[in-house]
């Protein structure tokens, strides 16, 4: 008989790791199956038993991830005390700035300048589209010539993102990023890119075999650290309106969030969306479909099933699908 952990695991596995990370689903499929293992994670609390989580403590603990089963498993065992106590000090907090390439088209679009507040925020590196290079490719996988190509000349991050549908990319838009005049985020717990070992748990983060998601995380890393954000801690529905009232005159005030809504029960996600619709200005979500009703209920098409995509909404409205890493854009027809 499984345990709900050795479920876990073995979803993990399939469904998130599977063509993604082989390291870390042969992992995954192992934990699932060794009853010592298991019966470790399920000491802990049942939010801490995360695959991410335990994998990217050991990473940060400098434990082996990448040399096969026998020698993780070891590892775990004889340090379970150093790997729980990470576990239960952090949390699942990939800061992934290429998801920035799917938010830009929608920021283009609305009055600038722009005063951007980011909920679940990590570090902040997504705070910066202003900041990076993007070049858009054709979804078809051909290998065509970019379909636009623009941003911040010297950025040391380029954003890749392979888009279809009628994506709003005019020309106007390659000559013109959003302009930015402030820029704040709420966490939980507020990553500080200035700190060493904060930076180094959002590399821990990074799944082995993605060094293009590691380079682009320290180019974004950069990026913040010559111009650190404001980062309050707290919990997203007691500081929204607070931090919302700061904003200054004379900008757009633009609430958003990718990838941490599914982190909230659905009624203090309800809360959220009663909140956002009562504050001046826009929201932009980006979060996987089911996570916000009225968004799901708008969608024109399901979701490929298993495709793990976010569906990106302006004021609830649906505008397109894209890849839970801002990788791709798939544009509605009607949107
Ligand atoms: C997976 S990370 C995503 C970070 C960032 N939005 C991005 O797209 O790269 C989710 C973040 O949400 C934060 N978070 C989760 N629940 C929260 C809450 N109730 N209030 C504030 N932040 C929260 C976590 O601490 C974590 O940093």
């Amino acid at each position: 008989m499984h345990s709900d952990t050795g479920d876990l695991y073995r979803g993990f596995a399939e469904q998130e790791a599977r063509g993604n990370s082989a390291v870390y689903q042969d992992l995954a499929e192992r934990v699932a199956e060794d009853r010592q293992v298991r019966a470790l994670l399920d000491g802990l609390p049942a939010a801490k038993r995360q695959p991410n989580l335990l994998f990217g403590a050991v990473r940060h603990l400098g434990g082996p991830v990448t040399e096969g089963w026998p020698a993780f498993r070891a590892w775990v065992t004889a340090h379970w005390d150093e790997a729980s106590a990470t576990i239960l000090e952090r949390r699942t907090q990939t800061n992934e700035s290429g998801r920035c390439a799917t938010l830009l088209p929608l920021l283009a679009t609305l009055p600038q300048p722009l005063a951007l507040i980011e909920v679940g925020a990590s570090a902040g590196l997504c705070l910066y589209p202003d900041r990076y290079r993007y070049r858009y490719l054709p979804a078809d996988g051909a290998g065509g010539a970019p379909v636009a190509e623009f941003g911040a000349a010297a950025s040391p991050v380029t954003l890749d993102c392979a888009v279809s549908g009628p994506v709003p990319l005019p020309a106007t838009l390659q000559e013109r990023l959003p302009e930015v005049v402030w820029r704040a985020g709420i966490d939980l717990d507020p990553l500080d890119v200035r700190a060493e070992e904060d930076v180094r748990w959002l590399e821990s983060l990074v799944w082995p075999e993605q060094t293009h998601r590691l380079d682009r995380l320290r180019g974004a890393v950069r990026v913040a650290r010559a111009e650190p954000p404001l980062l309050v801690r707290g919990d997203l529905n007691a500081t929204i309106r607070e931090l919302a009232a700061q904003v200054p005159t004379g900008a757009t005030p633009v609430v958003f969030h990718s990838a941490v809504l599914a982190y909230l029960s659905p009624e203090a996600r309800e809360e959220f969306a009663t909140t956002v619709r009562e504050l001046p200005g826009h929201w932009i979500s980006n979060e996987a479909v089911s996570v916000l009703p009225a968004v799901a209920r708008r969608l024109p098409r399901p979701a490929p099933p298993g495709s793990g995509l976010f569906a990106l909404a302006l004021d609830e409205r649906p505008v397109a699908f894209t890849g839970p890493h801002g990788q791709s854009l798939d544009w509605f027809g009607d949107a």
